[in-house]
């Protein structure tokens, strides 16, 4: 039987689901794979709903909202857009990033509305299934996707993701507006830094490891590697297990 994808898509209240309303009663034809979530702000949607949905075995993601400087919320689509971005270069380090899509649709939108979801629909059909369907959890991908959603639960990327805007655009505490291509290359460092790491403790849950054996895991220089657990040791959640002929096995405190 030909595969059919299951897209999930997360529709801002005022004007996506408004477009996806007028395309319904002026009878465009559009791929009836979506299940849509209606929100009240393309900004209400948490990254973190998008990783437990392909965990669930969700096929395809996407996210629409109103035009930017369009939003009744004034910035919530810019804070959408910031997210999302964080979210996709996390999901760009699974090999996953071809699963989820953000976009813009106004309320006069239908017509544009249908040809997203067709193009999406059609575009995640050639990609495949999901390798979370049918519950097929066993794979290295289940650790990488746990990495990535305590990624997104990190407070410091949060604050980062959530200061960006006012930051690069209205300044800090002290008025410095710090230009956007240098908080950018902080930002993409923390989002690395902090998959890196939780992709480390993933890996170190339940069984203490040296250096190399980490290094080889997750494809790092064991220098590399070591800097990680340094960082992850200072702040308590990496803890020595026992020496083995006087290398020592680090393992997670949580
Ligand atoms: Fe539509 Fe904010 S209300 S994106």
């Amino acid at each position: 039987m030909a595969f059919e994808p299951t897209i999930l898509g997360f529709l801002c209240n005022w004007c996506s689901y408004a477009g996806a309303d007028l395309a319904g009663v002026s009878r465009i034809q559009y791929a009836p794979n979506i299940r849509i979530v209606r929100v009240m702000c393309s900004g209400r949607v948490d990254p973190i709903f998008i990783t437990q949905a392909f965990l669930k075995g969700v096929d395809g993601i996407i996210v629409l909202g109103c035009h930017l400087g369009d939003c009744h919320y004034m910035d919530g689509n810019y804070e959408a857009e910031i997210k999302m971005d964080a979210l996709k270069k996390l999901l760009k380090m699974a090999d996953f990033s071809e699963r989820f899509r953000l976009d813009w649709v106004s309320a006069s939108e239908g017509s544009k509305f249908a040809q997203i979801i067709n193009e999406f629909t059609e575009h995640i059909r050639k990609i495949g299934p999901s390798p979370f369907r049918n519950g097929a959890l066993e794979n290295g991908l289940v650790d990488e996707f746990k990495a990535i959603t305590n990624s997104l639960s990190d407070n410091r990327l949060r604050a980062l993701l959530a200061r960006q805007r006012a930051i690069t655009t209205k300044g800090n505490v002290y008025n410095e507006i710090i230009p956007k291509e240098e908080f950018d290359e902080i930002l993409n460092n923390a989002i690395y830094d902090e998959f890196i790491r939780n992709k480390i403790l993933q890996k170190i849950k339940n069984k203490g490891k040296s250096v190399p054996q980490i290094s080889k895991e997750i494809e790092l220089e064991p220098n590399l590697v070591l800097n990680h657990i340094v960082e992850l040791r200072s702040k308590g959640l990496v803890d020595v297990e026992k020496i083995m002929e006087e290398v020592p096995l680090f393992i997670s405190t949580n």
